[in-house]
């Protein structure tokens, strides 16, 4: 809200300069562009219809939520990616960065949870991939977790609706665009923490410290930067918080064209991991404990 305020306010002041030094006709011409270009930004910004566009979207988000039985359920809740092997041919295969670079066969299977405005997400993984990983994740019971790179909601909503024994989550992204209501209302009953900023900021990571005090984190989830040297840098940092049980998993381990293959060949030397998914959007399960 603060920076929307800010914003109006500069545009406020262009507006009083255009009057002071153009003519009023100019005055009302330019008024209507903006408004023409960006009245549906405006409106949904005002309190009663963000309120409105709020409560709409929960009372399908609870019918949706009424709805689930299981896990493929929670997945058609929050969308996720379909990738269609048969249009990414052997040739293609030789040079994997043009794949990924065009997203050449990965198709968004929208979620069935409408939303409105802001109040909407997508998972951004593939289906079999963040299945295998959730089950996984779920056979180990954690109950504290943390995820790094929250976007929309899409893997968080899986996280609060699968994993019925978690007791605390942390999300961190750069910005939560005001979604943080939308996203507590995934699991009322469990305490969550959004922290906004750069993860590799040490002001992020002193607020995680000081929500976790002594706790450790079971589960961390890295799906932010995805350069070679952002996902190590979040792994090393948040790596601190982890107990020797901890495991942390990272997205698109072989997703070329990002940094993320490179450290995941680098940690599996070092430790035990798994691996969930075929090919594209493949996730991977680090287990700190040593073997
Ligand atoms: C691929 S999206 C996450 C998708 C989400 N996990 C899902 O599966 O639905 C990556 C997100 O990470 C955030 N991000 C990237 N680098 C970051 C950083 N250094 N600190 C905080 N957030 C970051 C971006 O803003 C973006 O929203």
């Amino acid at each position: 809200m603060e920076r929307i305020g800010k914003k109006l306010k500069n545009k406020i002041n262009q507006l009083k300069n255009i009057i002071i030094q153009e003519n009023f006709i100019e005055f009302i011409k330019k008024i209507s562009i903006y408004l023409k270009k960006n009245l549906k930004k405006v409106l949904i910004c005002f309190p009663p219809i963000d309120f409105l566009i709020f409560y709409f979207s929960i009372v399908n988000l609870k019918k949706r939520i009424k709805a689930e039985e299981n896990i493929d359920d929670i997945l058609e809740t929050a969308g996720y990616y379909k990738i269609n092997y048969k249009k990414i041919n052997a040739e293609e295969w030789e040079d994997p960065q043009k794949i990924s670079y065009e997203r050449k066969g990965v198709e968004l299977c929208k979620g069935k949870y409408e939303g409105y405005g802001k109040y909407r997400f997508n998972l951004c993984q593939e289906k079999e991939s963040i299945k295998k990983l959730l089950k996984r994740v779920k056979s180990l019971g954690p109950s504290v977790i943390m995820e790094i790179g929250t976007a929309s909601g899409g893997s968080l909503y899986t996280w609060c609706r699968y994993l019925k024994d978690l007791e605390m989550i942390i999300s961190i992204d750069f910005d939560f665009n005001g979604r943080e209501k939308l996203f507590k209302s995934f699991a009322p009953e469990k305490e969550m923490h959004f922290i906004e900023g750069d993860s590799h900021d040490q002001n992020v990571f002193e607020k995680v410290s000081k929500i976790l005090k002594s706790k450790k984190v079971d589960f961390i989830y890295i799906d932010a930067d995805h350069s070679y040297e952002g996902v190590k840098k979040d792994f090393e940092m948040y790596k601190r918080f982890a107990s020797n049980n901890t495991i942390i998993g990272l997205h698109d381990i072989c997703h070329f064209g990002t940094g993320v293959p490179k450290f995941w060949k680098e940690i599996k030397r070092f430790y035990k991991t798994e691996e969930f998914g075929e090919k594209l959007q493949k996730n991977g399960l680090v287990y700190l404990k040593r073997v």
